[in-house]
């Protein structure tokens, strides 16, 4: 396999688990230096230290709370401390929750805005500078939520779609300075956040087959397949690709 990341580093949020992971494990068979940012940091740790001994590149693990402003600016500047320089930052820790409307209440409301927007907005500006140097790159997570709308999951669906117009308002700024910025939008993956998907079935079973029915085949798909876009978005390949979202969902978006 062509080694797309030898030389960069990178930065990869959400990645002792699922999507983020996938995405560290793939950097890392390219040759990418790495930083695995989560909150979880035994997971994290784990990952790291397979991903060395299965690709021998760095890869460091890194505690923070991505619904800490303080946190998110602290993380960043440890990252670029052991890697020396940054070329992709990939936002990818995330978390979702349903409820209806009437039940969200404020803390669940502040902690999904938190963590699945605001983080993006205090990590992508303290990497900024860094990402400027290298004419460097970030791909955020966003979701099928960020593009339509979803029942019982308000929070994440504005949070998603906020994700989409941060994206495309910082291509646009950051596209004449050799910075690009994308988002991919995840839908139906098999990870540990796709878990609580079942949970709406208590209260809207028919919401629930609507879901899978526009699934490919019904079935989901792995995280690997999503670390690939993001991989494609963050190297050299995609140097013409800018404020794009990617969907990778199984077709839900297409109608
Ligand atoms: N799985 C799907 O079907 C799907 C669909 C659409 C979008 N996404 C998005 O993809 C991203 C990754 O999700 P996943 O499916 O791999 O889920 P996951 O639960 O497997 O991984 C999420 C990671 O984020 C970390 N995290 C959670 N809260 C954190 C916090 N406060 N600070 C730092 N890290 C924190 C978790 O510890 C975990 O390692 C998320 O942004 C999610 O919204 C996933």
């Amino acid at each position: 396999m062509t080694k797309r990341f030898e030389g960069k580093a990178a930065l990869v949020t959400g990645a002792a688990s699922g999507i983020g992971r996938a995405s560290a494990f793939r950097l890392g068979s390219e040759g990418a230096s790495l930083i695995l940012a989560d909150i979880n940091i035994e997971g994290a740790q784990t990952v790291a230290a397979a991903i060395r001994e299965t690709h021998g590149v760095c890869a460091t693990a890194i505690r923070f709370d991505a619904a800490v402003p303080a946190s998110c600016r602290d993380m960043v500047d440890r990252s670029v401390e052991i890697l020396g320089r940054l070329d992709v930052l990939l936002n990818i820790a995330g978390i979702f929750d349903w409820n209806h409307f009437a039940d969200f209440s404020d803390e669940a409301w502040d902690q999904i805005i938190g963590v699945d927007l605001s983080s993006l907005f205090h990590i992508s500006k303290r990497a900024m500078p860094h990402l400027l140097k290298t004419k460097g790159n970030i791909v955020n997570a966003s979701s099928t939520a960020g593009i339509k709308g979803q029942a019982y999951c308000a929070a994440y669906c504005a949070a998603k779609h906020g994700v989409v117009g941060l994206t495309k308002s910082l291509a646009i700024e950051y596209g004449g300075k050799g910075v690009r910025v994308n988002a991919v939008c995840p839908g139906g993956i098999q990870t540990a956040l796709s878990d609580k998907v079942p949970w709406i079935d208590s209260f809207d079973p028919q919401l629930l087959a609507l879901l899978n029915s526009k699934l490919n085949g019904g079935a989901m798909a792995e995280p690997e397949e999503v670390a690939a876009i993001f991989a494609y978005l963050a190297c050299d390949e995609a140097k013409y690709i800018t404020g794009a979202t990617y969907a990778i969902d199984g077709g839900q978006l297409a109608g």
